[in-house]
């Protein structure tokens, strides 16, 4: 594993947002052989997409042949409520570069058959054989997208019910209303994830450091699902200093 401690949240945003371009240009994508990216949401990852987003409209780095996969969505929200995932990341990424429509791939909450829409997934990122970098955060009690403690570290895309202390943590994206918050989500498993060539985990903030904690120095558990990444050959960390707190 290895560990980058940055100052603050925009410097882990400007590092990954680099490693991501370098990694999509070093590949150098066609049509025909495009970068698979792993997307997640919440508000850590907000300063990458920014950055992101810079370098695309500075000519830096291309997403026309970048196929991506998010982790996880919502169960039983319109896929046009704000708080979608769907909606995240068309407001917050997809909008604003210029990757193609095709290429996009997200979990529908409201298939009717939730089972075979998360096998759906599983099958069409087999399809590309395998993700080339999954980029991820963590919620503070250390899950990974939406694979809350006791989640198999072997678990494949599934749904989920939901924490407490997971919907009170998202309720901040609701109104602080615990009660607008879903209950289930479908999301990518940890297998899912340690599958990709390569995992990015961003942490950021004081919140986050007994997750980050658990993530390095603890052992392998499915308390604490991000620990999963010690099984990883390729894991990278990157973290601001608030959340190395507890190192
Ligand atoms: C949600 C998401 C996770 C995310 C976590 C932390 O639970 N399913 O993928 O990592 O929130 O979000 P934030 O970055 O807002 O702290």
């Amino acid at each position: 594993m290895r560990l980058i401690p940055l100052d603050n949240a925009k410097d882990v945003g400007l590092w990954s947002a680099r490693y991501i371009a370098d990694a999509i240009n070093k590949f150098a994508p066609t049509a025909d052989r495009p970068f698979v990216l792993g997307c997640p949401t919440g508000g850590t990852p907000l300063n990458t997409y920014k950055r992101l987003i810079e370098l695309n409209k500075a000519g830096e780095v291309s997403f026309e042949h970048v196929v991506t996969f998010n982790m996880d969505e919502y169960v039983g929200i319109a896929p046009d409520h704000p708080e979608s995932y769907r909606s995240f990341m068309y407001n917050n990424f997809f909008n604003h570069i210029n990757i193609q429509e095709k290429n996009i791939n997200l979990l529908d909450g409201n298939a009717e058959d939730l089972e075979a829409e998360c096998q759906r997934y599983e099958d069409k990122i087999a399809s590309y054989g395998k993700i080339n970098l999954f980029m991820g955060g963590v919620g503070n009690d250390g899950h990974i997208a939406f694979n809350e403690p006791a989640s198999s570290l072997a678990s494949r895309t599934r749904i989920k019910t939901l924490t407490p202390d997971t919907r009170i943590a998202n309720s901040r994206f609701f109104d602080n209303d615990i009660n607008q918050v879903p209950k289930l989500a479908l999301t990518i498993g940890v297998g899912t994830l340690l599958d990709a060539e390569k995992v990015l985990i961003l942490v950021t903030g004081h919140n986050k450091a007994q997750a980050l904690e658990a993530a390095v120095e603890g052992s392998v558990n499915h308390l604490w699902t991000v620990s999963a990444l010690q099984l990883h050959p390729k894991s990278i960390i990157a973290c601001d200093e608030p959340a190395t707190m507890e190192l």
